[in-house]
């Protein structure tokens, strides 16, 4: 017995090396005696597996939808069933904020007051006092931010679908263009340039002029080439039925624009709001004066007015009142004139182009016989134009057409034109 840890304490010393049996040995160490044969199965069937994967192709399709065949409908339904309608309410208070036990004060309508926690989805960065929020049933917990609330109808104003009119659309009115351009892209497109000079851009345009020379034509143009959100408001929408809600209306229009990051907002037909201040006589207020006053007071902008354009069309600059229009709320006043000979001719040349009309036609003869007519006048004129040629049963409209649709709309329609009534106005 003695010999042995002398044995072992000299094979220490100088230890044998291992041989190959040896290694083999080691490396089974703690592993069962199918471990090899189990992991040669596993991986035979991973690679199964994977062969099929790839034979069944992508799984996902353009939707992001799996394949029908992995639907659980049942377990889906069931799980909605589960899932129950968050409850709307305000948060009013955060106590002891950006620390871990930060509580909220929520209020939600007709029940009560809480002090809650936060839900497992939401983190305490998205949660702000005053903000409108998404709690649950039971334990009131915030689920969800919630955006402000604004009203459906100023959602609805946005102009999602860009207008198919472009800048080319637009005949003549070249200088109009490049006021508007300079005042609504520049800003937007490179705004240190502004920086640079260290002054504000103009915050807002007034277009005016005689119907139909193309205000509202221009605005189109400008939501077609724009990124930015555009908003328009038709001034008579904003006349409500009781008292404060078109100041309301305002109000939120200009909060949403506001949560925007670049905004324009498109006052069409401003006159029905903008009205001169004025004493009815019999003492009682104006609705429409006091919403005409809270765009003034939005547009001077209490608060930061972010990147938000405003635009106006009217026909009667001279009814709207001069708060509206001092500097500093409408910078930038654009007149839309009459088009000269050459705009005449190169609007005619804008609505005949989709007409199947004859080759060679004097354009610039028809826009000589229309003097003192506006953009809508000849449009007016291609269409009637049109229209005779379909009486006669032709395919293609000639010169002939042309010259009658003239004599009809340009001379016969005088006394209904309203553009020299217009012209004193502007
Ligand atoms: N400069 C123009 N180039 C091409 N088409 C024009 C031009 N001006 C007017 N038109 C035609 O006249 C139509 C009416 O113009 P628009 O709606 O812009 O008038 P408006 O100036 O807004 O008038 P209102 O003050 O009555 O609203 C347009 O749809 C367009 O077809
Ligand atoms: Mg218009």
């Amino acid at each position: 017995m003695a010999p042995e840890p002398e044995d072992e304490i000299k094979d220490e010393k100088n230890p044998r090396p291992l041989d190959e049996d040896d290694i083999a040995l080691l490396k089974t160490y703690g592993l069962g005696p199918y471990s090899t044969s189990i992991k040669k199965a596993e991986k035979e069937i991973k690679d199964m597996a994977k062969k099929v994967n790839d034979l069944c192709g992508i799984k996902e399709s353009d939707t992001g939808l799996a394949a029908p065949s992995q639907w659980d409908l049942v377990s889906d339904k069931q799980m909605m069933q589960e899932e129950q309608p968050l409850q709307v309410a305000r948060c009013t208070k955060i106590i002891s904020p950006n620390s871990e036990d930060a509580k909220y004060v929520i209020n939600v309508k007709q029940i009560a007051k809480f002090v809650v926690g936060l839900g497992d989805k939401v983190s305490p960065t998205d949660i702000e006092e005053g903000m409108r929020v998404g709690v649950d049933r039971n334990k009131y917990q915030i689920q969800i931010p919630l955006p402000p609330k604004i009203d459906p109808s100023v959602t609805m104003m946005t102009v999602e679908e860009k207008p198919d009119v472009t800048y080319n659309d637009v005949g003549g009115c070249k200088e109009q263009i490049e006021k508007m351009r300079e005042v609504v892209e520049l800003p937007m497109l490179h705004p240190e340039k502004f920086v640079k000079l260290g002054i504000d851009p103009p915050k807002g345009v007034l277009c005016y002029g005689p119907p139909g020379t193309g205000k509202t034509l221009l605005a189109r143009a400008v939501a077609n080439r724009t990124d930015a959100c555009f908003i328009r408001v038709i001034g008579s929408e904003l006349v409500q039925k009781y008292v404060g809600e078109g100041a309301r209306m305002v109000r939120e229009l200009f909060q949403m624009a506001r949560s925007k990051k670049a905004c324009i907002v498109f006052f069409d037909e401003v006159d029905a709001i903008g009205g001169a201040r004025f004493d009815d006589g019999v003492g009682g207020d104006n609705e429409v004066q006091r919403t005409m006053l809270e765009i003034v007071n939005q547009l001077d902008g209490f608060d930061a007015r972010g990147n938000i354009k405003v635009l106006m069309a009217t026909n009667r600059p001279d009814t709207l009142d001069p708060a509206l229009l001092r500097p500093g709320r409408l910078d930038r006043k654009v007149e839309f004139g009459l088009p000269d000979l050459e705009s005449r001719t190169q609007i005619f040349k804008i609505h005949t182009r989709t007409m199947n009309c004859e080759r060679d036609i004097r354009f610039e003869l028809l826009a000589r016989l229309c003097p003192n007519s506006t953009g809508a006048d000849i449009r007016s004129v291609c269409t009637e134009a049109g229209m005779f040629a379909i009486r006669a049963r032709r395919k293609t409209v000639t010169e002939k057409d042309f010259l009658d649709a003239v004599n009809k709309v340009i001379k016969g329609y005088q006394k209904f034109s309203a553009t020299p009534k217009y012209m004193v106005y502007n």
